[in-house]
């Protein structure tokens, strides 16, 4: 026999909270949104910007990334580079970054691209990025 589960509305608004907020990192986590997802074109690179910070979106092979806009070495805006399959090479000197894990693959040693969680609901693109910490006393 299946029990009956009871489920206070506060506790229901606590629980889609915990869901929409989590810790990673050294930060709070949270979904915002990006753009809608039919400006994303294939093999291109979108640059936009979600919750204070400029991000870069794009679509490969039918799936959705999200990287920082800007390159790890001394900051050229990535949208300015080339993509060549999964990777985006920077336009400065050549920097060269796979986009799905952030890993640097040639270039100036500099270390990964920072990359956010991306997903799609309802069309439209949906972009994890930290939140700045604040004081909450409620
Ligand atoms: S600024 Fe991107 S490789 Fe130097």
């Amino acid at each position: 026999m299946a029990g009956v589960l009871a489920v206070s509305a506060a506790g229901m608004l606590q629980a889609v909270r915990t869901s929409e907020r989590r810790r990673k990192g050294d930060g709070v986590m949270a979904w915002h949104d990006a753009a809608d997802i039919t400006a994303l074109q294939e093999g291109s690179i979108l640059e936009c910007d979600v919750a204070g910070r400029t991000i870069a979106l794009y679509l490969l092979g039918g799936r959705v990334f999200a990287t920082a806009a800007i390159c790890p070495h001394q900051s050229a805006w990535l949208a300015q580079g080339a993509l060549d399959g999964d990777d985006v090479c920077c336009p400065r000197h050549g920097g060269r970054f796979h986009v799905p894990t952030g890993m640097q693959l040639a270039g100036p040693a500099c270390g990964p691209l920072q990359t956010f969680a991306a997903r799609v609901d309802g069309g439209r693109v949906l972009v994890d990025l930290p939140q700045p910490l604040t004081m909450d006393r409620r």
